[in-house]
Formats: structure tokens, sequence, C-alpha cells
């Protein structure tokens, strides 16, 4: 159990890769609020993970929606030990044609909401007795210019490099940040991608390990980052995308 009773917020925790990061923490033995707009299917994505992981509306592009979130966990549970900032989105198609109102959503999920998350959820890690920890979630096209997915890329770089800045801040208040970096990953929006003959053409003989990763591999390395394995880590972008040469 090498995350009994702590108390983690995760956003974006109802399907998708949030989901297998919350089912990893709780059979761990944390206390997972698992945060996300949509109500509708959310509970019953979470049933099966029994009374230690339970459902909280939100929206990280709304500051004070973030603020009740965490401030309701923290009343809730005493506290919070670990934030993973998983909420994602991604809209695709050529910078010049992009919608004004995608480019918006990506940066506003995708960034905005990290920080908001990080602001609302410090006061409450900083108290974490355990060790604060904040786990934001980037992407190999973070780190990979992909063309058609300019917001995207943009956004995921920026959530790096604010993540290495705020490991920095952070330290001294006991708290530490880091970056997951999945790579082709059989869940969630990788699932949609290799639905796509052409695009997984393209991208599947890139990965020396010949295969998507699972949600499972991507929990595991919450897990390490969130327990006590993780505690001289910090300011790190850990890749989990089977080796991707490109
Ligand atoms: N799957 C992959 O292969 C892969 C690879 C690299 C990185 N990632 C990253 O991993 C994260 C999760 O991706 P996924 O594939 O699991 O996506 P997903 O299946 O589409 O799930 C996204 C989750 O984020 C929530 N969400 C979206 N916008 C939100 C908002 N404004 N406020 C609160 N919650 C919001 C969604 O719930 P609602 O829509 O109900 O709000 C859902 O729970 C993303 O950051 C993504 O960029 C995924």
């Amino acid at each position: 159990m090498k995350l009994k009773g702590r108390v983690a917020v995760v956003t974006g925790g109802t399907r998708g890769l949030g989901l297998r990061i919350a089912e990893g923490f709780v059979a761990e033995g944390a206390y997972v609020v698992a945060a996300a707009r949509g109500e509708e299917g959310a509970r019953e994505a979470l049933e099966p993970l029994g009374e230690r992981a339970v459902f909280h509306r939100v929206d990280v592009r709304d500051p004070e929606s973030v603020r009740t979130l965490t401030d309701a966990v923290a009343e809730a549970y005493g506290g919070i030990d670990i934030l993973v900032a998983n909420a994602g989105v991604s809209r695709s198609g050529p910078a010049v044609g992009l919608a004004g109102a995608d480019w918006a959503d990506v940066v506003d999920t995708n960034l905005n909401g990290l920080f908001h998350c990080v602001r609302a959820a410090v006061p409450h890690l900083e108290r974490s007795r355990a060790g604060g920890r904040i786990i934001a979630m980037s992407s190999a096209l973070g780190s990979r210019p992909t063309p058609g997915a300019s917001s995207y890329c943009a956004t995921k770089a920026a959530v790096e490099m604010f993540s290495k800045v705020i490991a920095l801040e952070l330290a001294p208040r006991g708290i530490t940040v880091n970056c997951l970096s999945p790579g082709f990953i059989d869940e969630g929006m990788g699932k949609l991608l290799k639905r796509n003959e052409a695009v997984w053409s393209k991208y599947a003989p890139k990965i020396s390990l010949g295969r998507m990763g699972s949600g499972a591999e991507v929990a595991d390395a919450a897990v390490y980052l969130a327990a006590d394995s993780g505690s001289y880590v910090n300011g790190h972008v850990l890749e989990i995308n089977g080796g991707l040469g490109w």
C-alpha cells in the first residue's frame, strides 16, 4: 500500500488515463476525488473502485470551479496530498485553419487549467504530512512537432516548462512537481487515434517496443511519482512511450 490514507485529486479522472490513474491510486490505498465536467457515466465508471473513489464536478477552465473543488476535498478529507492535473483536450487541423474557439479551448483546458489547479491546491498540498505532490499531464507531442496538432503540442510544451518552473518555486514548501509524458496509449484519445488508419500507420513504426502502451503502465508511473518512491524526483518529465523515435 504505497499511498495508504493519502488524498488525491485527479482531474479528468472519470475516463481514459485519469480513470486508470484513479484505479491505480485506490489499489495503493489512496482516497481519490475524480473531477470532471460530465457527471453522466462518471459515477458508474467509478463504482468498481469502491467507496474510496468519488466524483466531484469541476471545469478546470474556471478558477472558481477549481477552488470550490479543492476546498471541498480538503474540508471532507482533512487535506490534499496529491494533485494529478490530467484533464486535457485536443483539436486537430492545420494552425491557420483552426477556429479561434478551438485554439482557446485547448489553451484554457491544458495550460490555464493546470495553472488554476496548482494555485488552488498548493495551500492544501503544503500542509501534507506525506509531502505534497503535483503530477501534470504532458504528452510525447509536447516535445515533438506534429503537423495538425499545433494547439496540443504548444500547450503540452508549456505544461512541461511551467511544471519545471514551479518545481523550483514549490520545493521549499515541501511540494514536488513532475510531468508524465505518455506516448501512444491504448486508452482515451490514444484509442481513438489508433482507429484512424492514416495516422496510426504513420506513427506505429516509430514505437521501438512495437505496441501501444496501456493505461495501467501510465498509472504505475503516476503511483511511482506520488508515493515515497518519488520523494527525490522534482522537475522531471517521465516519458512512458515505449521508446518513441521521432
Ligand atoms: N490517451 C493517450 O494516448 C494520451 C497520450 C499522451 C497524453 N495524454 C494526456 O492524458 C490526459 C488524459 O487524456 P485521455 O486520453 O485520458 O483523454 P479523455 O479520455 O478524453 O479524458 C479526458 C478527461 O478530462 C476531462 N476534461 C476535459 N476537459 C475538462 C475540463 N474543462 N474540466 C474538467 N475536466 C475536463 C474529461 O471529462 P469531461 O469531458 O466530462 O469534463 C475526461 O475525464 C490528457 O491531458 C492528454 O493530453 C493522453
